[in-house]
């Protein structure tokens, strides 16, 4: 694992918009997953922009999101898919038919699960995934005491993401669930970026990076991975 500390959220953004644009680049085929959040919007619009100046081609990519609040509707201002139409997909030539998102509306979520995990194993794998860090370390919706070998599941919301979870959305929901990819494909990913940033974040990330690794805090699992990268903006790693 690598860690990166840049001065502030822009220049983090702009690290991670230049490694998925030299991916598309190299890899035309790329497997991306993304995650939603106040943490990868600046990114998402950095990306749009310089996709747009330099004429990157997202037509052969795969996008795969993260996770999604479940029972929560795609047109939900809150939800995954809306942030993903709104800050990526009207801008940047993804395919239809390549994008993947977990349909939180699913009459059987497992189900819905088990494609996942079938799209991602019959594209090759994730070739990079990005992912935030909630208050209590968890990664998509992989909530603190979750097994490390998980694939996609859905999973009741610890406390802390059901009351952070309200500052996405405008109207009263109520967060009980989550659909996420498990640990498993972050692990069997090839490369993955954990992004952080503010001063919010610095207490989570020191536990992430110094306590040992465990389930207690599933963040941490990033130490373990060979091409794992931190990229954390100095609030972040105060
Ligand atoms: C969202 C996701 C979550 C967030 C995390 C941080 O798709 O997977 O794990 O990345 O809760 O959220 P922000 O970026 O809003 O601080």
């Amino acid at each position: 694992m690598q860690l990166k500390i840049f001065k502030n959220h822009n220049e983090l953004s702009e690290f991670v918009a230049d490694r998925i644009l030299e991916l598309v680049k190299t890899t035309p085929e790329a497997v991306i997953c993304l995650p939603s959040g106040d943490t990868p919007k600046l990114m998402c619009s950095i990306l749009v922009d310089k996709a747009a100046k330099s004429r990157a081609d997202f037509s052969r990519c795969t996008f795969i999101g993260l996770d999604e609040w479940l029972g929560i509707p795609p047109e939900n201002e809150g939800s995954c898919a809306y942030f993903f139409r709104n800050n990526l997909f009207h801008a940047i030539n993804f395919t239809p038919a390549n994008i993947h998102l977990f349909d939180a509306l699913a009459a059987d979520p497992e189900k819905e699960c088990e494609k996942m995990d079938r799209i991602i194993a019959a594209r090759g794998g994730i070739d990079l995934m990005v992912v935030g860090i909630g208050m209590n370390g968890h990664i998509g919706f992989n909530e603190p005491g979750v097994s490390f070998d998980n694939y996609s599941h859905v999973i009741d919301l610890d406390e802390t993401t059901r009351s952070v979870g309200r500052k996405y959305f405008n109207t009263p929901v109520t967060l009980s669930q989550g659909i996420t990819l498990g640990l498993k494909h972050l692990s069997e990913t090839r490369t993955v970026i954990l992004m952080a940033n503010g001063e919010k974040k610095a207490a989570i990330m020191k536990q992430t990076l110094e306590e040992n690794i465990s389930n207690k805090i599933p963040a941490s699992i990033i130490r373990t991975h060979a091409n794992g990268i931190v990229a954390i903006d100095e609030a972040a790693a105060n």
